[in-house]
């Protein structure tokens, strides 16, 4: 909230309880006036009848003693009248007198005891509330010569008083609020002048315009405030737009330049031995490497992963690190050797066929063995000791990536407890009941919470997160600021939705949608007016390749002028394939493509191509640009960054992103046509919207969706994260001081 609005609220505030504490006072007094005068009134009119009552009080008629109450209420107000005896019977009333109110009930009041003598009686008045509204009771003895003879009471209509208030305090209320108004406009303009006149004075100050020599000393200590606020007002977004270089500034101002030790399975640079004896540098399909890659390139540092490729050993230095990207040495690439043993037990067993089904729901079960715990805990150990040796300082920030390493936060935070650990979890988190089906659920937890902030896509991850420490472990939950505190420890819980650079390098370097086209139908083998359907994964169960082609199926069979005319393009790269589930699926696709092809290919005709191979970003980007429509169709992912990828690609702002509902992405990417890609109806008929979509309504969608990715980039996402570490630094040092705990500092992250 921006400081006018805060002191606009609080003088509104302020007037507002002013306004209450009026009217409160006001109506008091209103009443006591009000009372006073109808208790004059009455005492009137009992003068001004004494004399001609005393007269006919002991008459035996009883209408002429009404016929003189009656004159009695010509008074506007009076709206009846009774004459009541000394022992509380009534004599006479007035048409309107209310038969609740008898004399009998208010004779205690007048005389307090029966035969007590005239010194004794007295008037009683009180208000009643009687059928039409709120009236005043006066009750007023008649004494003739010393001698009490009973007493009068007259009924005030009171209403009246209550409307007057009424009015006054809507003229208070009014008055009140042209009062608010102007002194907040007041507070604003005087705010804004001396702000000003403020700010132009320190700045004059610094430009030397002025040289007050008692000033001087303090000018350093200005000048690095003004730098801090500046970066803030960076770090929080309002600057403009996330650019590298912008995140390099605020990592160096902000963090003093601190070296990033990102701790990740995946290498962003595979060294392959060629069959002709050469070693190529290859990309791996990795949403992690998508995003972490061109953040490590503006940030510098060391990432620490398991060197995976066949010539990664000969590439590297005596201490296992090469500085990538190659020819750019922007960072370093920190490589740890695994024995097949280790990399069965903890990357193709506990993660893979442990870990990864636990957290997907795509209906296939996860298998957890004792012994692949083991490795995965070895293995954590392992990168958790690499990570520390690259740490140049004791509270370096150390990013850990995704589930392959549960553990490592806890091990890090045993090894360095001043680090800054901020682990992002690049996969769906089940809910507790599912999470419960692994044995080593409260190890994991135990694991994680060594972080200081763990990340998520989405709020509905961390959500669950927070259920299931409320279900497995003995922690504190703060929801209010969405952190969990555990041994004394906290760890800040939040949602950090990742994406891809932006201007995203690939697509800064692909040809244009007609080269694209060209090119990749020459390939191909198709006819120029072939209309094209892009998919882009690795071979995963999760990514619901199988549901997708079934859809290009359904499609074919229900709009069949699109036979022989639509060829759905599906870039599967291998990945986990010693997996039996992922083996399976790659059977099953054989199947579906010979089976689709089969029906509704002829000739050249195949409705469906399927390349299981990995495909360099540039060839990847091209089918991107390419394609008419990009199906994306997971059954259930984290993000999902080849989305945003196709996103990126369309800087003609063309084609159509069909986009399954259980992605991150389809909670950011609104434009796109979101289907459930389990109803194979609903999905045909959206590549059938996409194929007849009218390039206007496609630009509109693109428009928007690029605008999107454009301000919501893979910087933001860091920055953001790098900010919510500052901050958490700052508030721990502050809690040093106070020789307290973080996690004892309520509203510590707010
Ligand atoms: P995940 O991380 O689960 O693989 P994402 O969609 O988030 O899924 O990211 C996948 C990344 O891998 C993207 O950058 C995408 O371009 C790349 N990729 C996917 N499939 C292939 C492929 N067949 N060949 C090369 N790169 C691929
Ligand atoms: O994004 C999820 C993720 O599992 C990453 O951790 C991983 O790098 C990527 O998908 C690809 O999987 P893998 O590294 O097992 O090939």
């Amino acid at each position: 909230m921006s400081r006018v609005l805060r002191v606009t609220l609080a003088v509104l505030t302020a007037l507002g309880l002013l306004v209450l504490a009026s009217s409160y006072f006001v109506s008091q007094t209103l009443n006591e006036w009000f009372e006073r005068d109808l208790a004059g009134r009455a005492d009137l009119a009992l003068a001004g009848a004494r004399d001609k009552l005393v007269e006919d009080w002991s008459g035996t008629s009883t209408t002429r003693m009404t016929a003189l109450l009656t004159a009695l209420t010509h008074d506007e107000r009076l709206v009846a009248a009774a004459a009541c005896s000394r022992a509380g019977s009534l004599l006479a009333a007035t048409t309107e007198w209310p038969a609740e109110v008898s004399c009998n009930t208010i004779a205690r009041h007048v005389r307090p005891a029966a035969g007590a003598p005239a010194s004794e009686w007295t008037t009683w008045r009180s208000g009643v509330q009687m059928e039409g509204g709120p009236a005043h009771l006066s009750a007023m003895p008649l004494i003739d010569r010393g001698t009490p003879l009973g007493f009068v009471l007259l009924l005030h209509d009171f209403g009246f008083a209550e409307r007057r208030e009424a009015r006054i305090q809507q003229l208070l209320v009014g008055t009140f609020a042209v009062l608010a108004g102007a002194a907040s406009l007041l507070t604003i303009v005087i705010r804004r002048a001396s702000w000003h006149g403020w700010t132009n004075e320190i700045r004059r100050m610094l430009r030397g315009d002025v040289h007050r020599p008692e000033f001087q000393p303090l000018m350093g200590d200005v000048r690095e405030l003004i730098d801090r606020i500046s970066v803030e007002r960076d770090l929080d977004g309002t600057g403009g737009a996330w650019t590298p270089q912008r995140l390099k500034d605020s990592l160096r101002r902000y963090l003093l330049g601190e070296r990033i030790v990102v701790l990740a399975n995946r290498e962003p640079y595979i060294h392959e031995r060629q069959a002709d004896g050469s070693v190529a540098v290859k990309h791996p399909a990795s949403g992690l490497v998508t995003a972490l890659e061109p953040v490590m390139r503006a940030c510098s540092g060391v990432w620490v992963a398991h060197g995976s490729g066949s010539a990664d050993r000969e590439s590297v230095d005596a201490q296992d690190r090469i500085a990538v990207p190659p020819g750019e040495d922007d960072y370093v690439l920190r490589r740890i050797w695994l024995t097949p043993q280790e990399e069965q037990g903890y990357y193709y067993g506990f993660a893979n066929e442990g870990l990864w089904p636990l957290c997907h729901i795509a209906d296939t079960r996860p298998v957890f063995r004792s012994g692949d715990w083991d490795t995965y805990r070895d293995v954590n150990e392992r990168f958790a000791d690499a990570a520390c040796q690259e740490m140049d300082a004791d509270d370096a920030i150390v990013l850990v990536q995704d589930y392959h390493f549960a553990l490592a936060p806890r091990l890090i935070r045993e090894r360095k407890p001043r680090a800054t650990i901020i682990t992002f979890w690049h996969i769906p988190w089940p809910n507790f009941e599912r999470l419960g089906i692994c044995p080593f659920t409260e190890q994991i937890l135990h694991g994680l919470l060594g972080s200081s902030i763990l990340g998520f896509h989405t709020q509905f991850h961390c959500n669950n997160f927070f259920d299931s420490v409320d279900r497995f472990l003995e922690a504190r939950i703060d929801r209010e600021f969405d952190a969990v505190i555990y041994g004394g420890v906290r760890t800040l819980i939040r949602p950090y939705p990742i994406s891809i650079d932006w201007p995203n390098r690939w697509a800064l370097a692909t040809p244009s949608v007609d080269q694209c086209r060209r090119e990749l139908f020459a390939e191909l083998d198709l006819p120029a007016d072939t209309l094209l359907g892009v998919g882009v994964d690795r071979l995963d169960y999760t990514k619901g390749i199988e549901e997708r082609l079934l859809a290009v199926e359904r499609l074919l069979q229900r709009f069949p002028q699109y036979r022989g005319r639509l060829v759905f393009v599906q870039l599967a790269a291998p990945s986990r394939s010693t997996i039996p589930e992922y083996r399976a699926l790659r059977d099953r696709l054989d199947v579906v493509v010979k089976r689709v092809n089969d029906e509704f290919g002829s000739g050249s005709y195949q409705p469906i191509v399927l390349r299981r191979s990995h495909h360099e970003p540039p060839l990847v980007f091209r089918y991107l640009k390419a394609a008419h429509f990009v199906y994306v169709s997971s059954l259930h992912d984290g993000m999902n960054l080849v989305a945003k990828e196709f996103v990126a690609a369309r800087d003609d702002e063309q084609g159509v992103l069909v986009l399954s509902s259980f992605t991150g992405a389809s909670r950011e990417l609104a434009e796109s046509l979101i289907v459930n890609p389990y109803d194979l109806d609903e999905a045909s008929d959206a590549l059938a919207a996409a194929l007849a979509m009218p390039e206007a309504e496609q630009r509109v969608r693109m428009h928007a969706m690029r605008t999107f990715v454009a301000e919501f980039n893979v910087y933001r996402w860091a920055g953001r994260m790098l900010r919510d570490a500052e901050r958490l630094r700052r508030r721990e040092r502050l809690a040093g001081r106070f020789e307290g705990r973080a996690g004892d500092l309520p509203g510590l992250e707010a």
